[in-house]
């Protein structure tokens, strides 16, 4: 018995780092999964090796709302119902905010905001229909405090936080619980550049994180499905979850 048997899931950025993690465990815990991303050769390839049974690939640009319909109606066309979603697609740019160009600014919205706001509104209709379900917004540590560089994805990653207390109180008579999930660094494309390299990131946060190391992707699906499975936490809705090393737990001194 997997924790999602029977489950059909949306996960968005699922073509590679959190996102495939997500997909990988949730088809491992019997769910079948819509991956959703930009990157359709490698979302098609992990579906692919996922299994028609289980997982198919769409091209899902979380900003436009024609994408998010289009994205609904591929994942009932092929396994009936939908009630559940993980709004894990995100972008991160560095700079000092006043030097980021307003272009950019709104960039970042319209993925990392805007995305997860048309992400509830397209999916909540469905998995009310499906009697219910639920939704996990990717927020970020940088949502819980301020992270100087990176003003624009801190503003926006707040904001997952705000929207997923909002759409917890919205929808609960719906019976569909929203929580957020808030990584602290975690070893993927994002935060790991290229000249770094895993061992660069490792000694970068030996100090800054009290366990020691950067996370693993595998490690926040395992959060994800525990917010996503009905068994484990049926009865928590509207918070962040912080999965960081202790990184926000206080300055280390140590
Ligand atoms: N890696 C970290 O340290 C870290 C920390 C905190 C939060 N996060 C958040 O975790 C989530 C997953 O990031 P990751 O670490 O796996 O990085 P990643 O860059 O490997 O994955 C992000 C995925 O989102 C996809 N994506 C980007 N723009 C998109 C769009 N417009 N529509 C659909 N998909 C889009 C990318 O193609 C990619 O597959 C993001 O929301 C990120 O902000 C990451």
């Amino acid at each position: 018995m997997g924790k999602l048997d029977g489950r059909v899931v949306i996960v968005t950025g699922g073509a590679r780092g959190q996102g495939e993690q997500e997909a990988r465990l949730f088809v491992a815990e019997g769910a079948r999964v819509v991956v959703g991303d930009v990157l359709d050769e490698q979302g098609e390839a992990l579906a692919k090796e996922l299994g028609s049974e289980s997982a198919r690939y769409v091209h899902l640009d979380v900003g436009r709302e024609a994408d998010w319909a289009a994205a609904v109606a591929a994942t009932k066309d092929a396994f009936g119902k939908l009630d559940g979603l993980v709004n894990n697609a995100g972008i991160l740019r560095f700079g000092e905010l006043a030097k980021t160009p307003l272009a950019e600014f709104q960039q970042i919205v319209q993925v990392n905001q805007v995305g997860v706001f048309l992400g509830i509104k397209t999916t909540a209709p469905e998995i009310a229909a499906a009697g219910g379900g639920s939704i996990v917004n990717t927020a970020s540590y940088a949502g819980m405090t301020g992270m100087a560089y990176v003003g624009a994805y801190s503003a926006t990653k707040h904001a997952v936080i705000g929207l997923t207390r909002v759409a917890a109180l919205e929808l609960a008579k719906r019976r569909i619980r929203v929580n957020a999930v808030c990584p602290g660094a975690i070893d993927t494309a994002m935060s790991n550049p290229a000249q770094l390299g895993s061992r660069g990131l490792d000694s970068l946060y030996r100090k800054l994180v009290p366990l020691g190391r950067v996370g693993r992707p595998e490690e926040v699906a395992r959060l994800a499905l525990f917010l996503t499975a009905e068994e484990d936490s049926s009865y928590i809705t509207g918070q962040p979850f912080v999965i960081d090393g202790g990184w926000l737990a206080g300055a280390s001194v140590l």
